[in-house]
C-alpha cells in the first residue's frame, strides 16, 4: 500500500538527538488481525497488546515524551460481541492491577478518560486505584482513553456551555475555541502533536477530533501486538522530519 510506514524503527540514540513530540497519541489497532494470522481468538491478540502497551509506555519515558494518550476502547467497541467486550474488560482490569506497582516504581502517571460509569465495578475500582497510585507520578503522564468517543465529548462540551449560557454566566459571543477547549476532557493536557496509528488503517474512528486538528499523522503497517519501542522511535524520527506550518507560510 502507499503512503503506508512499513515497520520503521529507530534507535534510543537515534531519538535523543533532536527535539521530541511533547504529546503522541497512539490508536492501538490490528489485535484482532494479529490473532487471526495465527489461528488464535481474537482475545489473545488483545492480551498480547498488553505487552505493547509496555513497550510504548516504556518507550515513550526513555525517549523524554511529557504525554502519551493510548486509545484502548471506544464508545463503538461497546458493541462488538459480548464474549469480546466481557474479555476485554477482564484484561483491562488485569493489567492495571498487575501494572501499579510498577508504574508507580518508575514515578509514571497514569489517567483515564472517557465514560468510566459504563465499566464493570471491578475494573472501576482497578483503574481508581491506579489513578491515585500513580498520582505523584512526574517522569511522563499516560491518558487512557477508555469507553472514550470524541462526538460524546464534544456533545459534553456543548451542553455544558448551554447550561452556562442559560444560567447567565456565559454569553453566547463569548464563546470561542479556547473557551470550548476549556471544557473537553482534555482541557489540562496540551494537544497531540504526533498521532501513531497500527494497522495499516488510515483512519481517526471517532478519536479526539477536536485535539489532533494539528497533530503530525504516522501510519504503520504493524499490528499492535507486534509494536515495539523501536517502533515508537521511528515514528518520532520521521515527525522529526516534518515540517509544522499550522496553516503558515514558511519564511
Ligand atoms: C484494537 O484491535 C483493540 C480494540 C479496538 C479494542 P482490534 O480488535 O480492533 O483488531 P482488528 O482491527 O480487528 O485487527
Ligand atoms: C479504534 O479501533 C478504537 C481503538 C483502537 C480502541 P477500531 O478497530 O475500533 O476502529 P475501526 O472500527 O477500524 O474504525
Ligand atoms: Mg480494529
Amino acid at each position: 500500500m502507499s503512503g503506508l510506514r512499513d515497520g520503521t524503527t529507530s534507535s534510543l540514540e537515534a531519538v535523543r538527538e533532536g527535539e521530541v513530540p511533547t504529546h503522541v497519541a497512539i490508536i492501538m489497532d490490528g489485535n484482532g488481525r494479529w490473532a487471526r494470522r495465527r489461528g488464535l481468538p481474537r482475545w489473545e491478540g488483545h492480551r498480547a497488546g498488553m505487552t505493547a502497551v509496555r513497550e510504548a509506555i516504556e518507550g515513550a519515558a526513555k525517549a523524554g515524551v511529557s504525554h502519551l494518550t493510548l486509545y484502548a476502547f471506544s464508545d463503538e467497541n461497546w458493541s462488538r460481541p459480548p464474549s469480546e467486550v466481557d474479555a476485554l474488560m477482564a484484561l483491562l482490569e488485569e493489567y492495571v492491577r498487575s501494572q501499579r506497582e510498577a508504574l508507580t516504581r518508575h514515578s509514571i502517571r497514569v489517567t483515564v478518560f472517557g465514560d468510566r460509569m459504563r465499566l464493570p465495578q471491578a475494573a472501576r475500582d482497578a483503574i481508581g486505584e491506579l489513578e491515585l497510585s500513580t498520582a505523584g507520578g512526574t517522569a511522563l503522564h499516560v491518558h487512557l482513553a477508555i469507553s472514550y468517543g470524541s462526538r460524546a465529548e464534544i456533545v459534553g462540551v456543548a451542553r455544558a456551555l448551554a447550561r452556562r449560557c442559560t444560567r447567565g454566566e456565559l454569553s453566547p459571543e463569548a464563546i470561542d475555541a479556547e473557551c470550548f477547549a476549556g471544557e473537553l476532557l482534555t482541557r489540562e493536557w496540551p494537544d497531540p502533536d504526533l498521532l501513531i496509528r497500527t494497522s495499516g488503517e488510515q483512519r481517526i474512528s471517532n478519536f479526539l477530533l477536536w485535539q489532533l486538528a494539528y497533530a503530525e499523522i504516522f501510519v504503520t503497517d504493524v499490528l499492535w501486538p507486534d509494536f515495539t519501542q523501536e517502533h515508537l522511535f521511528g515514528a518520532v524520527v520521521d515527525y522529526r522530519g516534518r515540517e509544522r506550518r499550522f496553516g503558515l507560510v514558511k519564511t
